[in-house]
């Protein structure tokens, strides 16, 4: 089977968040099925160098006000197909904010583009080949299925995927004719969203299959407090909507082989922890103590829950505990963190930016890995965590509820513990998850073989690249 792929970034190129690492790592997993994946994400400026090394595939002479290219090119493992369109993508900086720090003034286009691109691919075909299916991934691509749907030419079907519905790209109506809407798909069974036009909506009605990253958020995102307005939508189109949980790229997140790391280990040999420790204790300033050695690696913003943190940041302190952060988003966040690393100096440190080299050697040299998000689809950062035994302190809630078993006394004795999950998600939960994170740190025989469990727990893609391979069947049965 052929795939097409469209998303706004992809790993190892292009990265803001989890959405790169999981169009990086599916495409090969599915390779091992059969299917031969394509993967369509704009020519941002980091990419220049490797469209200058491939071949032009399609071109277009006005794509949304200007000319546009398809380049196809091959690397780290990954068919790509590049969207050249320097009107649209050829800044500097942030691929969807400006340098004020808001959306880019065009995002409508930028992104509208990206699935007229891949509509046409899916019409035309690229020389002889044909995608049997398009995944559209995320508000970026949701207007994939309805350039198809208004071209009215046999197509392939569209499969969308949730990736985070709090994005839903709404614009004002006004834009039907600049995205080159047809306005008889603005209805509310069509791309109309309480009057205006919301991208995700057009791709979660219009599409023949919906998908989203964990079972417990597909469940969740029938809910209104989840589903963010689109839960009644979902909720009529329940049968077709399926929830796979993500798994992270073995090759690239093993302890044993990372390159990033001070000393590789293993579930048997985890002596190299200890100097991927000290290594991060001299990078954020922290004095040794007997607690746990706490790490974040997050976009700041409230999802994540992080405000709850510095709400718990004196009690796990005084109970011996260590923090080291790395994160980047809300300004407020930022300096909160800043500003408690001087208060308890030596026992906290903040590191804000993003740094990808940094992340890997915070998950192996850190003891547990704190995820209060208020949502989230699935994580991918408490599957890092289990990888490099940096147990998961989780709130229960989305792919954290499906990828971490909680230390309770049942877990303990039956011996499949992986890491410790809290509810109802509030500060007082969350610091009690601290707590019992400290106590069970103390047990060094129980904290030992609850990490080498986590280190063997199932993480990669295999299966759920199959559970894929069956919708994106049943969506070309349709
Ligand atoms: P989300 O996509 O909602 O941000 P995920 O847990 O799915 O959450 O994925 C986040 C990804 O981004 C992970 O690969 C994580 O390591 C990475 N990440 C987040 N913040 C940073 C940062 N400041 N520096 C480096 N990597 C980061
Ligand atoms: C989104 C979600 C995150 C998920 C990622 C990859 O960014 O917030 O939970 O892991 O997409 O699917």
């Amino acid at each position: 089977m052929n795939l097409l792929f469209v998303a706004s970034e992809c790993a190892p190129f292009v990265k803001t968040g989890g959405l790169a690492d999981v169009i990086g790592a599916v495409p090969k997993s599915l390779a091992a099925t059969g299917v031969h994946v394509r993967v369509l994400i704009p020519a941002y400026p980091a990419l220049a160098d490797l469209a200058a090394a491939g071949k032009v595939t399609m071109s277009f002479d006005d794509l949304f006000g200007g000319p546009a290219r398809i380049i196809a090119v091959q690397a780290e493992g990954l068919d790509m197909l590049l969207l050249d369109a320097p009107h649209l993508y050829d800044r500097a900086g942030n691929i969807y904010l400006g340098p004020d720090g808001k959306d880019w003034h065009d995002n409508d286009l930028r992104f509208a583009a990206l699935s007229f691109a891949a509509a046409q691919i899916g019409l035309n075909g690229l020389g002889d080949w044909m995608p049997g299916v398009i995944n559209a991934h995320d508000w970026q691509a949701g207007l994939v299925p309805a350039y198809l749907r208004q071209d009215g030419r046999p197509a392939p079907p569209v499969v969308m995927t949730i990736h985070n519905i709090a994005f839903q790209g709404v614009f004002d109506a006004k834009r039907l004719s600049p995205l080159r809407l047809n306005s008889e798909l603005f209805t509310t069974d069509g791309i109309e969203y309480f009057g205006k036009i919301s991208f995700l909506k057009a791709g979660l009605a219009l599409s023949q299959k919906i998908t989203t990253v964990s079972p417990s958020y597909a469940a969740e995102l029938l809910t209104p407090d989840f589903g963010m307005g689109l839960d009644g939508l979902l909720r009529e189109r329940q049968m077709d909507l399926h929830g796979i949980l993500n798994g992270i790229d073995l090759d690239v997140w093993d302890p044993e082989t990372d390159a990033s790391l001070i000393a590789t280990y293993s579930a048997t040999k985890l002596a190299g922890k200890a100097k991927n420790r000290a290594e991060l204790e001299a990078r954020f300033g922290l004095t040794k103590s007997d607690g746990p050695l706490f790490c974040v690696v997050s976009r700041l913003t409230s999802q994540k829950g992080l405000d709850m943190l510095l709400d718990c940041l004196a009690d796990l302190v005084a109970q011996g505990g260590r923090l080291a952060l790395l994160g980047t988003g809300d300004p407020q966040l930022e300096r909160a963190f800043v500003d408690a690393s001087n208060r308890y100096r030596g026992s906290v440190g903040t590191i804000i930016g993003y740094d990808e080299t940094l992340s890997h050697l915070i998950q192996a040299g850190s003891d547990a890995i704190l995820i209060p998000s208020r949502f989230e689809p699935c994580g991918l950062t408490q599957l890092y965590g289990l990888r490099y035994g940096t147990l998961p302190v989780v709130a229960r809630t989305g792919g954290l509820a499906d990828t971490v078993i909680d230390a309770n006394d049942a877990a303990l004795l039956a011996d499949c513990a992986t890491g410790i999950q809290f509810a109802p998600i509030n500060s007082i939960m969350f610091g009690h998850a601290i707590s019992r994170t400290c106590v069970l740190f103390a047990k060094p025989k129980i904290w030992t073989a609850m990490m080498r469990r986590a280190m063997r727990h199932p993480v990669g893609w295999d299966l759920s690249a199959a559970t894929y391979l069956d919708v994106y069947k049943s969506a070309q049965a349709r």
